[in-house]
């Protein structure tokens, strides 16, 4: 279904100098960054209007929901293995340190040292969550990524 949106962007280019992902104690999945895709992707996916439309689509997926029906349990939650999107766009950076009280819902009343801006992005509505993070983007080309890799071999 993701797919689907992605397909109309040329997006043979997306070369990662490292996109394996950064693992964070306590979670069993990674945790991506801009940094380590190519500024040529970069450009393209921080361009507003390619993220605003894409942007629009991740909010329509509605993935983000899914979450909280699929983890119904904070403990849940904390063992869950999140996809790169999940990882990137539902939930706040680790780094905020915003507790989680369950899958679709952080606590505000902590307040993060880090500086990171995403903390500042991440709202707990449906609609916003951390859709507009780098962290997000981050998810998305690493979604790409392991896509358009599966596209190639099976070709
Ligand atoms: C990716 O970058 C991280 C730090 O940003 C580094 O620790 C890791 O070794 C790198 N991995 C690869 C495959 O280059
Ligand atoms: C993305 O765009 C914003 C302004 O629109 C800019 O401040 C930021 O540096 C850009 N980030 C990257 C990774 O190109
Ligand atoms: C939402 O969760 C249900 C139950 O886990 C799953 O069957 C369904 O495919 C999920 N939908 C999306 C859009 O991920
Ligand atoms: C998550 O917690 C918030 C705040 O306690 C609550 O309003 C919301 O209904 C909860 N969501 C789910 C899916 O349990």
């Amino acid at each position: 279904m993701l797919m689907l949106l992605f397909l109309s962007c040329s997006c043979r280019f997306i070369v990662t100098n490292n996109g394996s992902g950064h693992n964070v104690a306590g979670l069993r999945y990674k945790e991506y960054q801009l940094q380590d895709y190519s500024s040529w992707f970069l450009k393209q996916l921080n361009n507003t209007n390619n993220w605003k439309h894409l942007k629009s689509c991740l909010v329509k997926a509605d993935d983000c929901s899914n979450l909280s029906r699929k983890y119904k349990t904070l403990k849940q939650y904390k063992l869950a293995k999140l996809t790169p999107i999940e990882a990137g766009c539902c939930r706040p950076p680790s780094v905020c340190g915003y507790p989680s009280v369950n899958a679709s819902y952080y606590d505000f009343s902590f307040h993060p040292t880090s500086s990171n801006k995403d903390c500042k992005s991440y709202k707990n509505s449906r609609a916003i969550k951390c859709y507009s993070c780098d962290a997000c983007k981050a998810g998305v080309a690493q979604y790409m990524k392991t896509e358009w890799r599966w596209l190639q071999s099976s070709t």
